[in-house]
C-alpha cells in the first residue's frame, strides 16, 4: 500500500497506508483525519478538502480542472501548492506523498 504522510493544522505528522484508487482526501477522511471537512464528499464544490502538497510531487499530480481552480482561487489559503485533495487519485506513484491541510477559511 502507497503511504500518504499528513500533515494536520496542529503540525503533527501522520503517516498513512492508503488505499491506491481512493481519493487523497478520501485516504485522510479513513484514516479519521476529521478536520479535513470534505463537505460536498469529492463533487468539487466546497473546498473544504484543501491541502498544500510537497512540491517534490507536483509533477506527478493530475492537471487542474477549471472547476478546480476556481474554488482555490477563492480561498484566502490558496498558494502554488494548492489543491483540492478529492481531485487527487492516490496511486502507487504517489507512494510517500506528503499534504499539509490548508487552513480554514
Ligand atoms: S470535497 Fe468538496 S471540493 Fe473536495
Amino acid at each position: 500500500m502507497p503511504k500518504l504522510i499528513v500533515v494536520t493544522r496542529e503540525g503533527e505528522e501522520r503517516e498513512i497506508n492508503g488505499e491506491a484508487g481512493l481519493s487523497v482526501m478520501e485516504v485522510i477522511r479513513d484514516a479519521g483525519i476529521d478536520e479535513l471537512l470534505a463537505l460536498c464528499g469529492g463533487c468539487c464544490s466546497c473546498a473544504t478538502c484543501h491541502v498544500h502538497v510537497d512540491p517534490a510531487f507536483a509533477e506527478r499530480l493530475p492537471a487542474m480542472s477549471p472547476d478546480e481552480d476556481d474554488l482555490l482561487d477563492s480561498s484566502d489559503e490558496c498558494n502554488a501548492t494548492s489543491r483540492l485533495s478529492c481531485q487527487l487519485p492516490f496511486t502507487d506513484a504517489l507512494d510517500g506523498l506528503k499534504v499539509t491541510i490548508a487552513g480554514e477559511d
